[in-house]
């Protein structure tokens, strides 16, 4: 593969951001600097370095979406419109045959970050019950939380499972919005907390799945490929 296609496909920039690194001799190949924006290189074998920082050939595409309400967090399904049926359209046309998948699911009425992959361990990984991947929601309720409900909700309460849910973190915006940290990833769990505290969710946006964090700038409905920083955060998770 070409050096510039090889950096533009890790996200270090646009076709012609990524022919100026490489001109101003911020590229290496194999610990020799490269100004060749055509260097043929063997991306399963060369050891890249830009701006310092080692690039990793990866087989696995992930992108981050800014799930709007309205679609359901599956691959396929008989009646409702899927993530992958928004997303497939907006791919390059390398990624389009992948069989990508949503890590985790989302409610068809929640919003916001929602990881796509083909990367079946990093799924696993991050969605194995005893990782406990921190997921913070920005919940809106439709009463006023009590001083006494954030501490339920912060100490842990009883949905209904075996045991009452693992302590939480919350941060008031005002009296009835909340960010609400939580380890775990219970069926409807923010929606099933708050019912336990005697309120009501009326709307939902994760904006930070593990060490993600919802690009604002993404549209609701919108998608892109995440940065070789956010993968190297992902895939330094034990
Ligand atoms: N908790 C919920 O209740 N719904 C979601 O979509 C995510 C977390």
């Amino acid at each position: 593969m070409r050096l510039d296609k090889f950096l533009s496909q890790l996200n270090m920039g646009s076709r012609n951001d990524v022919k100026a690194l490489i001109r101003q001799g911020k590229v290496t190949v194999n610990d020799k600097t490269e100004t060749a924006c055509d260097r043929k290189i063997d991306e399963t074998v060369d050891r890249i370095v830009c701006n310092g920082q080692p690039l990793h050939y990866s087989p696995y595409v992930y992108y981050m979406m800014n799930k709007p309400a309205g679609v359901v967090s599956s691959t396929t399904d008989r009646a409702e419109r899927t993530v992958l049926d928004l997303l497939r359209p907006l791919l390059p046309t390398q990624d389009q045959k992948r069989e990508l998948v949503p890590v985790g699911r989302l409610d068809k009425d929640t919003e916001g970050l929602l990881l796509l992959t083909d990367d079946g361990a990093l799924v696993h990984r991050m969605l194995a019950p005893k990782k406990h991947v921190d997921k913070t929601y920005l919940v809106t309720c439709a009463l006023p939380l009590s001083d006494a409900s954030v501490c339920a909700l912060e100490n842990g309460v009883e949905i209904g499972e075996k045991q009452p849910t693992l302590p939480a973190r919350v941060t008031r915006v005002n009296d009835t919005v909340i960010y609400l940290t939580i380890h775990e990833g219970k069926f409807h769990q923010v929606k099933r907390m708050l019912t336990a505290v005697d309120n009501q969710v009326c709307a939902l946006k994760r904006v930070q799945f593990g060490p993600l964090q919802l690009d604002d700038t993404l549209a609701s409905g919108a998608s892109r490929a995440l940065t070789a920083e956010e993968i190297r955060m992902l895939q330094a998770l034990k």
